[in-house]
């Protein structure tokens, strides 16, 4: 979704806002701009298209002030253009306004003011704001104070919104408010910061404090203060960001999806570091929940979206082994709309990288309206999804940039393990000393993520032969599945070319009829039970010409006849073979769709985090 920028301090506000921006450009990158106040006036540029287009139309020109507000764009009212880009202003360019989110009321809005007057300039709900803000600033009872100016607009909007606000007669304040979208305010010294993420500020300052539903701040060189929408201050916690500067740029890499899946081993012992006692027992504190309750819960939904959704299955196949417990899994966006059967005794595990994609979070509010226990899998602390959830079990992997996930994903595999054997082991469905067994296998992980990563000078060029292919298959058994599903979801993402992901098993149901001579197809067949009946399959779609495409054990030469190409992976329990799978997968999108000349940090028509439902 969009990224927002707001600062008042004493540098030059618009390089401080344009730094924001580029950090924050993975959120949306359609169009940007910025507002800043130089010298009592609101000198506002915007430009459809990337960053690039808004830095070249700065440049030369001379802007001063230290009070700017920014923002990068993923256009949902109104296509991308110079006149739909953000910030929007009032009728007599006094008020700046930058937006996330949508406003469900808007057309309302829109015609109020029309009649009364006012000349919109865009197709943009967020215009209407500007100008809502221009009308109860000037008239009312709060007239000429621009906070109770906001928060009485804020009252009358329907939908989802952060807005960031400058005003030319208000050279030491800019507002913020939020519902249900996240805006976090970063403290520093005689300076601070608004941003969708902190990734947008750390260069700054580490400090910060995430503001609440319906709340408003109102940020000065000297201070913040945060109120409700009714006026009244609140009291809130500041926390420290650890994620230092370099995670959060590109550090020599071409993209940050390359310097992310590098990143995966470090990322994988975050999620995992001291997570067992001395005596085996997992220490999962963060879910402070009683054993009595683990114990009592007889089902568990997984919710998740993308490629979250497919670390779920992974984790229904682990829960479901391990804890003998029933699991479904669910596209958040389903989940809710179907009135899937839910109590106090069900547990809800949504699995979210960002922590704000809308679908997931509807997903747990409706959960928790019915009573579940709702666990949150995520990776970004303070995220609504976090706080909304009755626990939140932290990933730990760091920021991740690329709107294609790969690092975010390999740890919530991880994660999802973890919680599996946790459950096991409080429910008693496995002995100490098992659990202790698969984390032990699952903390030999990272060595064997740089052993793969080492290893994939022949996927790359693999993936440049392939690169003029416009259908690639996938296929997978069990946990194989999953990973299929996502080495799909992958190309079509990267490389706009399409393909499927599929149970080997499902393909002689009416997939096969897509095979013709030459068709890539991808088989997950490393080392497992079930490998027997994969042979079979990938013979069936040999025999129809298909060129196959095989990833498998080291040593394992059962497949090995039926490969047109053999990518090979070291050996690890087949349960916890996803984490290896995953690298070639994530390689070969990402090879593919440079090789078609793409960008793969910023893939058409995406966002990292989608916020609207
Ligand atoms: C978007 C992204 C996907 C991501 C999905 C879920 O669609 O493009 O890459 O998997 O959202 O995001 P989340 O932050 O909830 O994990």
């Amino acid at each position: 979704m969009c990224g927002i920028v707001g600062y008042v301090g004493a540098a030059p506000a618009l390089d401080v806002v344009l730094e924001g921006l580029r950090r924050l450009e993975y959120r949306g990158y359609d169009s940007a701009g910025v507002a800043v106040l130089d010298d009592a006036q609101l000198q506002v540029e915007r430009r459809a298209g990337k960053l690039a287009n808004l830095d070249a139309a700065l440049a030369g020109r001379q802007v001063n002030g230290t009070l700017g507000i920014g923002h990068t764009r993923w256009a949902t009212h109104g296509p991308p253009t110079d006149r739909n880009a953000h910030p929007h202003t009032d009728c007599s360019g006094a008020v700046a306004v930058v937006h996330n989110g949508t406003i469900e009321n808007f057309a309302e809005l829109r015609d109020g003011l029309e009649r009364r007057g006012h000349e919109l300039a865009s197709d943009t709900d967020t215009e209407a704001v500007a100008h809502l803000i221009e009308e109860r600033y000037a008239d009312g009872p709060t007239a000429g104070d621009l906070a109770a100016s906001v928060r009485s607009v804020c009252r009358d909007l329907d939908g989802s919104f952060v807005l960031v606000v400058a005003h030319r007669d208000h050279p030491d304040l800019v507002i913020g408010a939020r519902r249900n979208l996240p805006l976090v305010v970063g403290i520093g010294e005689g300076e601070n910061f608004l941003a969708s993420d902190v990734t947008a500020f750390i260069s700054h300052t580490r400090e910060a404090r995430a503001l609440d539903q319906d709340q408003l701040v109102e940020l000065r060189r000297d201070g913040v203060r945060v109120t409700d929408l009714d006026g009244n201050e609140v009291p809130g916690e500041t926390f420290h960001v650890d994620w230092d500067t370099a995670a959060a740029e590109k550090a020599g890499y071409e993209y940050f999806m390359l310097k992310e899946i590098q990143e995966q081993p470090e990322a994988v012992s975050q999620t995992i570091g001291g997570r067992i006692a001395a005596n085996g027992k997992l220490l999962l504190d963060e879910l402070s929940i009683s054993d009595e309750d683990v114990r009592d819960f007889d089902k568990v939904f997984f919710v998740a979206c993308g490629s979250a959704y497919h670390s779920s299955i992974v984790g229904k196949y682990a829960i479901e082994r391990w804890c003998r417990l029933p699991v479904e899994v669910e596209m958040a966006s389903e989940f809710r709309y179907r009135d899937p059967v839910l109590d106090k005794d069900t547990l809800v595990i949504a699995v979210s990288q960002s922590g704000e994609t809308a679908d997931t979070l509807e997903a747990v509010r409706h959960a928790r309206q019915q009573r579940a226990w709702v666990m949150a899998i995520t990776n970004t602390v303070g995220s609504s999804i976090a706080r909304e959830s009755n626990a939140a079990f932290y990933t730990r992997g760091g920021p991740e940039i690329a709107v294609a996930s790969t690092k975010a994903t390999m740890t919530q595999l991880a994660a999802v393990y973890l919680v599996g054997l946790f459950l096991a082991q409080v429910r008693g469905t496995r002995e100490d000393d098992e659990v202790r067994s698969h984390f032990h296998d699952l903390a030999t992980i990272p060595e064997l993520l740089r052993d793969v990563l080492g290893r994939m000078d022949g996927t790359r060029k693999l993936a440049r032969e392939l690169a003029n292919e416009e259908r690639v298959l996938f296929l997978g058994r069990h946990v194989g599945y999953p990973m299929a599903l996502e080495g799909a979801l992958k190309l079509k993402e990267l490389a706009y070319v399409s393909a499927e992901g599929m149970p080997a098993g499902e393909i002689k149901h009416g997939p096969i009829a897509l095979i013709e001579k030459g068709t890539p197809v991808v088989v997950l067949a490393t080392r497992h039970a079930l490998q027997p009946k994969l042979v079979t399959n990938i013979q069936e779609i040999r025999a129809r010409g298909a060129r196959t495409i095989v990833i498998a054990t080291d040593g394992d030469d059962t497949v090995a006849p039926y490969a047109d190409h053999l990518i090979r992976l070291p050996d690890t329990k087949s349960l916890l073979s996803p984490l290896l799978m995953l690298v070639p997968l994530q390689v070969l999108a990402a090879e593919f769709a440079m090789a078609r000349g793409l960008d793969i940090d910023q893939p058409r028509n995406l966002a990292k985090s989608v916020t609207v439902e």
